[in-house]
């Protein structure tokens, strides 16, 4: 099976410049597309009248060259002609108005008019493909959720919702009873009555606001599982996955994995818009790839790997020379499998004129083409001998969506974020260059000798027991702010805090800061230490009950009470992080968690701005080295790496990696 693919667009493409195409896509190492995700209205110009020729050709012509192909579902583009006799199909927004036609997802994916639609399309699709040697799998849709951020809020879906809760709360007094909506006069006396969460004059409860999160996600699930179901049935041969967007958090990933035999990213380093970081932080990115590997504990794939600088109506920086190379090793490095870059050929019209494929609009070959080649051509035997994308972590992080949700329906802080949270502990292990997997709470602990659990505002019984369990047992437990707050109905639980795991932390706490206006330090403790700064967004003040402190509070009413805690519960560790840490506090945090639960870091030391990361192959470790800087950094190659890919060591064996240069080493 090959290693790299594009994502080609042959319907923009004149039937001439195919074969050209596909010999040059080979002449690259290329030996996969991704095809026809977008192209409903190709294949369906009329109502039931499919025309699968063209992309019969088209698998034909790569086929020619050993191309393979993944075929998408096009269900993110109804045609105008659906949307001509269906209107009701269109979307609501969360302001109450109908978005028009145009663009992709003009749709409501409860409706069940258009699942009829989805049903004849798919269907026909896959039993035209199902026996064609060439098609090795499928994509589902595209970016599932993407364009659906603050929709749908239409009839249809109001009706999905109170179906929903039907089945969660059986009576509309349970229900009452898990949202507490007494509160304001809100108690229901039918489901028909709850409203889907339309702007009201105040703020809407919390616990409808968590349910309609959830509703929504699981009504992601079941839109896909719609699609898997058929393409199990006519398909079996072929694979089915679907194109992740990382750290995207409308839909719960871990749920939308169960139904795909592997999982499939898109990872864009450079952005475009103002909404998000033009150049992604090396971490950031890091972070996405680990959870993309995290959530089934498995390789994956990437989709679509930037192939050129991106934009719609704004653009992009460039990508430098080496970074499309960089972050292919990058992806390789933790945990990808396969790479697809998007997109072969830069598109002459439509909202992505701007977005850079590997050619240029010219179609010539250039740096961008030059530099993609050269990396498969290094990468692919690598690849070969890489195994299950394993990388011997033995630290894990939780990542929930459900205290995602949660804590974006109360974030307590106005700038408190989820995932930036989550950030401060992933990079302390980034730069401590410490293997770490980011998965669900559902997974097993076992495997890891620490564990970092943030924010698990959200309680129940089974993840308390589990918790507990994971420390008596030996298990290292990194508990922090804000832990068992809430049940699982968004209501608060009335104990002291942090509930029952108490005796698993050993402090309780009473008392607690919000941030917001005021100021907070929090200075490490071990002898000597100078290591102090200001922390973030809260404060928890916990009163010892069998812990030790490990760094205090240095102001105001609470100065000198605990701000982290350590506590022996079991055969186990458990810490309490009371804050939102400053770097140096949280740095020497990790040291110490991770030499107390005996982790060691993959290289004693690494140049700034290098990400060092490892995964295990057949029969040995391969080491990647990854200068994310533009400025030349030398790094001392440790005696048991030997090197597959990089520049010349030196005759004391200094590696001098040049701007965003890599190099990959084998274990010897
Ligand atoms: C996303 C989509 C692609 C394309 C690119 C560029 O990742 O999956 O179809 O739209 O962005 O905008
Ligand atoms: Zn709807």
């Amino acid at each position: 099976m090959t290693h790299f693919g594009v994502d080609y667009y042959p319907e923009h493409w004149p039937r001439e410049r195919w074969p050209i195409d596909a010999r040059m896509m080979r002449e690259a190492g290329i030996g996969l597309v991704r095809m026809g995700e977008f192209a409903w209205a190709k294949m369906e110009p009329v109502e039931g009248q499919f025309d699968f020729a063209w992309l019969d050709d088209a698998i034909g012509v790569v086929a020619a060259e050993g191309i393979q192909t993944v075929l998408g579902t096009p269900t993110a583009t109804p045609p105008a002609w659906v949307i001509e006799r269906n209107p009701e199909i269109l979307p609501v927004d969360n302001t109450g108005a109908v978005r028009g036609f145009g663009g992709r997802h003009h749709d409501c994916q409860s409706n069940e008019t258009y699942r009829g639609h989805i049903r004849r399309i798919v269907r026909a699709m896959a039993r035209h493909f199902f026996a064609n040697p060439h098609v090795v799998g499928w994509q589902i849709d595209n970016e599932l959720g993407n364009s659906h951020r603050s929709l749908c809020f239409c009839g249809s879906c109001a009706r999905a919702f109170r179906a929903w809760l039907r089945v969660r709360y059986k009576t509309i007094e349970a229900l009452n009873q898990a949202w507490g909506t007494v509160f304001w006069s809100q108690t229901y006396s039918t489901f028909d009555q709850v409203p889907v969460p339309l702007p009201t004059p105040n703020s809407h409860n919390p616990s409808l606001l968590l349910d309609w999160k959830r509703f929504c996600s699981d009504l992601i699930v079941d839109f896909q599982r719609l699609q898997v179901a058929i393409l199990r049935e006519e398909c079996p041969r072929q694979f089915v996955t679907h194109n992740y967007m990382g750290l995207f958090d409308k839909t719960n990933y871990c749920d939308l994995a169960e139904d795909l035999d592997f999982i499939a990213h898109n990872q864009y380093p450079l952005h475009f818009r103002k909404d998000r970081y033009p150049v992604a932080p090396p971490e950031r990115l890091a972070a996405t790839l680990d959870l993309m590997r995290g959530i089934k504990r498995k390789p994956f794939w990437i989709m679509e790997q930037q192939a050129g600088p991106s934009g719609w109506e704004t653009v992009s920086s460039t990508p430098r020379p080496g970074q499309l190379r960089l972050w292919t090793h990058q992806a390789v490095a933790r945990g990808a499998d396969t790479i697809v870059y998007f997109r072969w050929r830069t598109c002459l019209f439509g909202t992505e004129q701007f977005w850079h494929g590997i050619l240029p609009h010219s179609g010539e070959p250039g740096r961008r083409y030059d530099e993609i080649k050269r990396t498969i051509s290094e990468l692919a035997p690598v690849m070969d001998r890489l195994g299950d994308g394993g990388q011997g972590a033995e630290v894990a992080m939780l990542w929930s969506y459900e205290q995602q949700w949660a804590f974006q329906v109360q974030p307590h802080h106005p700038d408190f974020d989820y995932v930036a949270h989550l950030m401060t502990y992933y990079r302390a292990m980034y730069e401590a260059r410490v293997p770490i997997d980011l998965i669900s709470e559902r997974m097993d602990l076992s495997p890891y000798r620490l564990v970092i659990a943030p924010l698990m505002f959200l309680m129940t019984p089974e993840l308390e027991a589990k918790l507990r369990a994971y420390v008596a047992g030996g298990g290292h437990l990194v508990l922090t702010m804000r832990t068992g707050v809430k049940d699982r109905n968004n209501q608060i639980i009335p104990h002291t805090l942090p509930g029952p795991l108490a005796d698993v932390v050993g402090v309780r706490i009473d008392d607690y800061d919000c941030l917001w206006g005021v100021s907070q330090g929090v200075r490490w403790l071990a002898e000597g230490s100078a290591l102090a700064g200001p922390c973030q967004k809260w404060c928890d003040i916990p009163r010892l009950e069998g812990a030790r402190p490990l760094a205090l509070y240095t102001t105001d009413y609470y100065a000198g009470t605990p701000a982290i805690t350590e506590n022996a519960y079991g055969q186990g560790r458990a810490y309490y992080a009371g804050t939102e840490l400053p770097p140096v506090v949280m740095k020497a945090f990790m040291a110490h968690a991770l030499a107390e639960a005996n982790v060691a870091p993959l290289v004693a030391t690494a140049p700034e701005g290098v990400e060092v990361a490892r995964r295990r192959g057949r029969g040995a470790d391969y080491l990647f080295l990854l200068n994310h800087t533009g400025t030349p950094v030398d790094f001392r190659l440790p005696l048991q790496w030997t090197l597959l890919i990089g520049p010349e060591p030196t005759a004391d064996a200094v590696l001098r990696l040049g701007p965003y240069e890599v190099a990959t080493c084998i274990s010897a």
